[in-house]
């Protein structure tokens, strides 16, 4: 196919774990149907050059910054559009942005296919006990924005991602294990060691971001969730720990004392946030709604395609930050 025939995606926070993934997959496995734009506002970022390598045209653009959007969504077909509150940590600005994409993508003349990485609203689960889960809540936002475009709502698939293994890399203070003075890893949350709760590698994202532009409009209008498995922290520690030949404990905290360890390292108001998400958890598949029309990502994607289990994430990953 000539690169003019093919449908043009573009991904937004293409450096990031649920972007890179994405952008990388369609490189490797679909670049006979799609040509992919990555967007990041650093293309001097290695992971950056790396999908540049790959064959993606990697542009520049800002959130924060309406002409630079546009002119990286020109042309789109198919749009992944995510945004990031942990970047500032700051409710309004990421529904600003969420907004923004949205009203850019409504206006693209060739778009037909608009998949929008969200979150439940935080407010719905756990019968309401939650109001302040800011990154939930801010998509719920966005997503109640996009229903005031018709057209981009009815070529819309949203993607309800579950909790990464590599949260614990990326935001230790918050999820992860920490080491105390005796050289122990103490993992310490506001739930029972033995709460299952849905979780993936934020790596599948591509799989099923591909899955869904091969599948024409099927999914338009559907929400899917991505879970590789069921884990509770019990045995995601003790994995973790046997395979790095390390000693690791879970204590349960009450939620007030979690919400104080929290305050130690940020404002008030994410300390809430943070304690809210991680108590939000105990609720296991729950966490997602009550939304009878969910999709399970592996429905979706290939039948030989097999989800990284958090097994073989710990066998991958490089922990060497954190120990
Ligand atoms: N952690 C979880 O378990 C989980 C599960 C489901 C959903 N989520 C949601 O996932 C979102 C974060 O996605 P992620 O984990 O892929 O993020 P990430 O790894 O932190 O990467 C963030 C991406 O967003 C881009 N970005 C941030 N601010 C931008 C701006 N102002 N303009 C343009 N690009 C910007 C970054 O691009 P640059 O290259 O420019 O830095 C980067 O590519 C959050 O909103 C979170 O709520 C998280």
């Amino acid at each position: 196919m000539a690169e003019t025939d093919k449908k043009l995606v573009v991904i937004l926070g293409a450096t990031g774990a649920q972007g890179y993934p994405t952008a990388k997959y369609l490189l490797q496995n679909s670049s006979d149907l799609f040509r992919v734009r990555a967007v990041t506002r650093d293309r001097t970022k290695p992971v950056a050059q790396d999908l540049a390598a790959l064959g993606a045209e990697v542009v520049e653009a800002n959130f924060d910054h309406e002409g630079s959007l546009a002119a990286a969504l020109d042309g789109a077909h198919a749009v992944f559009a995510i945004t990031n509150f942990w970047d500032k940590a700051d409710y309004d600005l990421e529904v600003t942005q969420g907004k923004l994409v949205n009203k850019l993508a409504s206006h693209l003349p060739h778009l037909e296919s608009y998949i929008f990485s969200s979150l439940p609203d935080g407010r719905k689960s756990a019968d309401g006990k939650f109001q302040n889960i800011l990154p939930y809540n801010a998509k719920a936002a966005i997503r109640e924005d996009l229903y005031t475009y018709p057209a981009l709502a009815s070529i819309t698939t949203e993607l309800f991602v579950a909790f990464y293994y590599q949260n614990w890399l990326k935001y230790q203070i918050v999820f992860g294990p920490i080491k105390n003075g005796n050289g122990t890893f103490v993992l310490s949350m506001p739930y029972p060691s033995t709460t299952r709760f849905p979780s993936a590698s934020a790596d599948d994202v591509g799989v099923v971001v591909d899955s869904l532009l091969r599948s024409g409009k099927k999914y338009h209008g559907k929400t899917v969730t991505l879970v590789a498995e069921m884990l509770s922290q019990a045995d995601t520690l003790e994995s973790w720990a046997n395979h790095l030949g390390i000693k690791a404990v879970f204590e349960q905290a009450s939620s007030q004392d979690h919400q104080k360890r929290m305050a130690a390292s940020m404002p008030e108001h994410l300390a809430i946030a943070v304690t809210e998400l991680s108590s939000n958890l105990f609720y296991g598949e729950k966490t997602f709604g009550d939304d009878a029309n969910l999709v399970d990502a592996r429905e979706i994607i290939p039948a030989n395609f097999k989800l990284k289990s958090w097994e073989e994430y710990v066998k991958e990953e490089g922990w060497s930050s954190i120990l």
